[in-house]
């Protein structure tokens, strides 16, 4: 039927070339239109449930505000209506958040059908999301504006698979590409938040990624929300095709096509795909009626046949583009807003760990030993046992383990909960399947399971994650251990800190910027803090600078020996610096194969942490930006502190360790571990 109609309509080839036309110009029009995927709705409803309540009315005028101003701005906009009266239980707060990439008319089109929807999806509540293609609505009677809220998350994943075979190498350039768009979204000064990436996947498919932030959120912010997002990636989409992650304050979207527009690629436009099949010549109009009346008899059935083969094959593409599996959930962050939901049964932590049993004891820390069990849900985690037990109340122990369980970062091992029965005293953290980073880069066997850019992504890694603990939003952590053997690596080699918070769960004095405990690691300590017991961000930073310099040689900078008459490893980096000869630092097992720049800029960035002037090192917000723009100028570093000069001249061991405090403190001196931190 459609054959013959074609028949009839495609008398030449003109017609045709116009039916292929309407066609395809058919198909990119409907995309056009906006596309709804999901509504998110608080629990809380307001009363009484009528569209004059004053609830409802200051609704109405708040996103009709909303939808006026979609016209005029670039994409974000927030607003806030009063109460009546005053009257702050009926105060809403709203905003919108376009798809960076798209044009005014789109975005206004969005906004315009979104606050129809969200009344239609969540008749009575107090709180909402819709989510849509294009843009995300938003009100609640909660202040929501200038904060990563990651309560809620939706996320999508493409039903179909990416092929076995290639499945290693599409993770590893999402991987790739995500990290990018993170830095860059988070980076972005133009007052988006946006960025899109895209790669060549194979000869034939290319990969596009995106990433935004609401506009209103800091780099800090953004990052971590984004962070988040992509830490989801492995749960919903691992190996599908194309996949979402979409937080009330931060989403990420990768395709196998590009579902953004053209114009903001930052690449010049690869050949698109599918390619489209060459056209049947077209005859010329000097040859004989006769002649082209066969031609035509015989090329329009071809064409015709190619024609509906394309029109199936897009058809087809569309198609299985656009099933998604799709849930919205309630994420970690909201279901850990109680102190109870922490708390873990000693019988369960018993049952799961075969009571503590050798096979299951996976490590030993400063702070005791710690074991590894499944909970019922299939999650693995990790049971660290207190070995001594002198703590604060059990009161203030729980705010203090909801302030640390809160914090949440790709790039820090998640505390899951406690238990504390008895004797008994458990924290339960997520399990990270890899060993800690020294028993790869210290061991001959592993070494080279790190390659340099694994290395490079691990230094980025933790960078962020410092990032993160010194410049959250509620809390300023310093860690005061960082070390190789604090950074756990998760299954696909990323790098994850763990023990810190762990002052603030043991209750040493929060506010000091002093203390009479010096409880660091040999060969990470800043020398302010090693002699004189000051710590601040910028000892963390010094210890990340000795990390990034152990990455880049693959030696430990606490027992150093080398030839040269350097007697520990800043110094010997220092003297190659100096020199000119950064790279004959690398690791020998990398060869030369690796990237020179990567290389010179993560020794250079290691020596400036390092350098003994407290205010010359750079803090984790430089070191990050430094990380991410490769042409950034960097400063000079000066010379090292080489507080260690000779073995005799360290400082005693004892030092390390003040006894006064050592119940509260529980560890051998080599294993000390002692992490602070303390509110803003
Ligand atoms: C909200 O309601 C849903 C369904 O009724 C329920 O599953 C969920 O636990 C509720 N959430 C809260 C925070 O009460
Ligand atoms: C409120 O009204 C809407 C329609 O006006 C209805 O769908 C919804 O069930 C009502 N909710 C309650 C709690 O009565
Ligand atoms: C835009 O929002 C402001 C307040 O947020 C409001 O006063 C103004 O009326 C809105 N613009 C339009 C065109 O409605
Ligand atoms: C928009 O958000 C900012 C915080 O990011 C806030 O200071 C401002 O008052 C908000 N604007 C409106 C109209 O609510
Ligand atoms: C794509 O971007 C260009 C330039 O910014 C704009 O003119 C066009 O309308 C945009 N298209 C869509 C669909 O938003
Ligand atoms: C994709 O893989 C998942 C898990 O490996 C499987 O459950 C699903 O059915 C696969 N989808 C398709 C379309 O093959
Ligand atoms: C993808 O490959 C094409 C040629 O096959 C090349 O022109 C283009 O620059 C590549 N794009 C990227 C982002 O590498």
């Amino acid at each position: 039927m459609i054959m013959l109609r074609f028949e009839i309509i495609c008398k030449d080839f003109s017609m045709f070339l116009c039916c292929l036309l309407c066609l395809l110009i058919g198909f990119s029009k409907r995309a056009n239109s906006v596309n709804f995927l999901a509504p998110s709705c608080e629990n809380v409803t307001y009363s009484p449930n009528t569209t004059n309540s004053p609830f409802r009315t200051n609704l109405n005028f708040l996103l009709s505000t909303l939808s006026s101003n979609a016209s005029r701005t670039n994409g974000f906009y927030n607003s806030t209506a009063l109460g009546r009266g005053n009257d702050p239980s009926n105060t809403i707060y709203g905003l919108f958040l376009c798809r960076g990439d798209l044009s005014v008319d789109v975005c206004q089109q969005c906004v315009a059908s979104a606050s129809k929807r969200i009344i239609q999806e969540c008749p009575n509540q107090k709180g909402a999301i819709v989510w849509y293609d294009e843009c995300l609505l938003r009100y609640s009677n909660q202040y929501i504006f200038s904060r990563g809220d990651a309560l809620v998350r939706l996320r999508l994943s493409n039903v179909q698979n990416v092929t076995e075979s290639d499945a290693a190498r599409f993770t590893s350039l999402l991987e790739n590409l995500m990290d990018k768009i993170q830095n860059r979204a988070a980076n972005d000064l133009s007052g988006k938040k946006f960025a899109v990436e895209e790669a060549n996947f194979s000869a034939f498919q290319t990969l596009y990624t995106l990433a935004q932030c609401t506009p209103d959120l800091s780099t800090v912010d953004c990052d971590s929300c984004l962070s988040n997002a992509i830490s989801v990636l492995p749960t919903c989409c691992r190996n599908r095709v194309g996949g979402r992650v979409l937080y009330p304050s931060c989403n990420i979207r990768y395709e196998l096509y590009r579902f953004y527009n053209n114009s903001v690629a930052p690449a010049p436009a690869p050949p698109p795909s599918p390619p489209p099949p060459p056209l049947p010549p077209v005859p010329t109009t000097s040859s004989s009626k006769g002649s082209s009346r066969t031609i035509i008899a015989i090329v329009v059935p071809v064409a015709v046949s190619i024609l509906l083969l394309l029109v199936g094959f897009i058809f087809l593409i569309r198609r299985s583009r656009k099933r998604y599996d799709a849930i919205v959930e309630a994420t970690d962050a909201s279901q850990f807003s109680t102190p109870e939901s922490l708390q873990y049964s000693l019988s369960l932590i018993q049952a799961i760990t075969n009571n503590f049993s050798a096979e299951n004891k996976i490590g030993e820390g400063g702070f005791g030993h710690v074991y590894k069990g499944t909970l019922q849900n299939g999650q693995e985690i990790a049971v660290k046992r207190l070995s001594r037990s002198s703590m604060q109340g059990l009161e203030e122990f729980k705010n203090e383990i909801l302030l640390v369980a809160n914090l949440q970062h790709r790039n820090l091992v998640r505390l899951l909960g406690f238990c504390f029965e008895g004797e008994e005293k458990l924290l339960i953290y997520e399990f990270v399947p890899n060993k800690s980073l020294d028993c790869f880069l210290f061991d001959p066997e592993k070494q080279h399971m790190l390659d340099w850019s694994r290395r490079y992504k691990i230094i980025a890694g933790i960078a962020r994650g410092l990032l993160y603990l010194h410049e959250d939003s509620r809390l300023k952590i310093i860690h005061r251990d960082l070390k190789a053997s604090n950074i756990l690596l998760d299954r696909d080699m990323n790098p994850k800190i763990a023990d810190f918070g762990m002052a603030r769960l043991f209750g040493a004095d929060q506010s000091a910027a002093t203390t009479k405990t010096i409880a660091g690691t040999y060969g990470y300590m800043s020398p302010e803090y090693a002699m004189h017991g000051h710590f601040s961000t910028k000892s963390d930073v010094f210890s990340f600078g000795v990390l990034v310099l152990e990455i880049v040689t693959g030696k430990k900078n606490s027992s150093f020996y080398q030839s040269d008459g350097a007697q520990d490893l800043l110094s010997h980096c220092w003297k190659n610096w100096r020199d000119g000869t950064p790279l004959a630092l690398l690791d020998p097992i990398l060869g030369n194969s690796s990237a020179r720049n990567e290389v010179i800029q993560s020794i250079h960035i290691g020596l400036l942490c390092v350098q003994e002037d407290v205010d010359e090192r750079p803090n984790m917000a430089s070191v990050v930006l430094m990380l991410s723009s490769r042409s950034a100028t960097m400063p000079t570093p000066d010379q090292p502190a080489f507080f260690a000069r000779s073995k005799t001249e360290s400082f005693p061991r004892e030092f390390q360790f003040d006894a006064s405090t050592s119940n509260s403190m529980p560890a051998s001196v080599n294993e000390t571990t002692v992490t602070e931190l303390y509110p803003r």
